[in-house]
């Protein structure tokens, strides 16, 4: 990583802040003087050294939670309680949903204080897909079903919007239960698709996110760290 990125991260300076302290002297690289804000440095090797002070990454977490319902996923406090508030870690605000859940939505939401993998995983770019489970208020089979899953795979035009919705694959499980795949992230994106198609989503929750899928054993409200395995899948 970048020295003055690391030590943006890992200390109230802003990146530009960060340029001055180095020109002024105030940061050593194992032990030597460095000023360059270009220099590269092993996150988990080097030591860097501000004002007399150690830096470490205690900023880049990633983290899996299985999002319950009646919480939301912002950072301002409001009518419900807040993700980051059902994580007991030191400094839990630096944590972003990658990709927000609605307040009503359940299920797999990833959490991070890397802002370049979040990028990676929710830019539409990158074709990362999200795997939904709808329950449905009107139950489909036969041609309304096919006839669903066609406009889905083609792409639907939602109110307001200019572009249609990427190819997306929908399966049903039963009549009134729908696996939808979708390779992007507009909002209330899955509620808006049913809406369009003449249904509408009593109940939502995310099984996965590219290889990451909710595991069975993490009831709502529990959350893990991601392994490196899971990390680097993105
Ligand atoms: N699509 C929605 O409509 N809501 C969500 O929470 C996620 C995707």
């Amino acid at each position: 990583m970048r020295l003055d990125r690391f030590l943006s991260e890992t200390s109230p300076l802003t990146r530009s802040l960060a340029k001055r302290a180095l020109k002024n002297g105030e940061v050593t690289l194992n032990g030597e003087p460095v000023k360059q804000a270009s220099t590269h440095i092993d996150t988990e090797q080097d030591e860097v050294v501000l004002n007399g002070e150690t830096l470490s990454l205690v900023g880049l977490r990633y983290l899996m939670m299985h999002k319950p319902t009646d919480v939301e996923c912002t950072a301002r406090r409001g009518l419900y309680p807040r993700v980051i508030d059902l994580i007991d870690l030191p400094k839990v605000e630096r944590l972003q949903p990658v990709g927000r859940l609605d307040v009503d939505t359940t299920g797999l939401l990833l959490l991070t204080d890397d802002g370049q993998w979040s990028h990676r995983v929710t830019s539409p770019k990158h074709r990362c897909a999200k795997v939904y489970i709808a329950e449905l208020a009107e139950p489909w089979e036969g041609s309304a079903a096919e006839h669903a899953i066609e406009q889905v795979a083609q792409g639907i035009l939602l109110d307001d919007e200019d572009t249609p919705t990427k190819p997306a694959t929908l399966r049903f499980i039963t009549p009134q239960r729908a696996e939808l795949t979708l390779t992007e992230g507009r909002y209330h994106q899955v509620k808006r698709m049913f809406a369009a198609l003449g249904n509408h989503v009593n109940e939502l929750h995310r099984q996965s996110i590219g290889d990451i899928s909710l595991p069975d054993d993490l009831a709502p409200g529990e959350w893990r760290e991601l392994s490196a395995e899971e990390i680097a899948s993105f």
